[in-house]
């Protein structure tokens, strides 16, 4: 694992943002597997800064999330879907019929993990940027869950529903479900870049790149794939 430690998130954006960039110019067809939370925010700035000022082409890239909430539909202010299109999709242009993720109302969940299995197959993808739970899970991939695991529904620990509580009116409000992406299709990326940010990912951080790969620490199995950058800020490395 490649490991990156910047003065301040600021920086972990900015050298993110250099990190898709290369990519995406590189292969206009580039397939890019995203994700959804806080740390990705200051990346999506860049990237639809940009695309403003440098007309980077997003017209043929295809894009791939890691997760959904079951049980909100796509144009629920707290889906994932919405966030995407409001802080990265819709400011860089791409065609709508490009961009993919779980569908949180899907009627049968088995289906709609095939789908997307069948999905994640047929579209390889040429980076896959992760952020990091404080539990040490990777898109919903909660401690325990098997390295081999396809898209699957999960029910949230309750540490990310308390962490992820600050989006919702409360925490009751916070789904209990998802469906995920699995580690298995996660490590068939090319590439994948972590970011990590904050006093809170320190403990996960050090487990890691430290620990024993381990399914109590679903993070630790990046240790295994042979290009995994980390792009931590100094409080998040803080106990390396
Ligand atoms: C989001 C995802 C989650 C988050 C993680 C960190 O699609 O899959 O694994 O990356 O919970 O969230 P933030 O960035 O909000 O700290």
């Amino acid at each position: 694992m490649k490991i990156i430690v910047t003065e301040h998130y600021e920086a972990l954006s900015r050298r993110a943002a250099e990190i898709m960039l290369e990519v995406v110019r590189g292969k206009r067809n580039s397939v890019l597997g995203l994700a959804t939370g806080t740390t990705p925010l200051g990346l999506y700035a860049y990237m639809i800064a940009d695309h403003e000022k440098n007309g980077t082409d997003y017209s043929d890239i295809r894009t791939v999330n890691l997760d959904e909430y079951r049980g909100l539909p796509a144009t629920h202010a707290q889906s994932y879907a919405y966030f995407m299109r409001k802080n990265l999709l819709d400011g860089l242009g791409i065609p709508s019929a490009n961009t993919h993720i779980e569908n949180g109302m899907a009627a049968d969940a088995e289906a709609e993990c095939a789908r997307y299995d069948a999905l994640l197959e047929a579209l390889p993808r040429d980076i896959q940027l992760l952020g990091l739970g404080s539990n040490g899970h990777i898109a919903f991939n909660e401690p325990g869950t098997p390295f081999g695991a396809g898209t699957h529904v999960v029910t949230l620990a309750e540490s990310t529903v308390r962490d992820n509580a600050r989006l919702f009116a409360s925490a009751d409000e916070v789904p209990r479900q998802a469906f995920t992406m699995g580690i298995r299709h996660i490590m068939q990326a090319k590439r994948i870049l972590l970011l990590a940010s904050g006093a809170n990912k320190a403990q996960a951080v050090y487990g890691m790149v430290r620990g024993a790969v381990t399914e109590q620490l679903p993070a630790s199995v990046l240790q295994l794939h042979p290009d995994c950058i980390l792009i931590a800020d100094r409080e998040a490395a803080a106990k390396l």
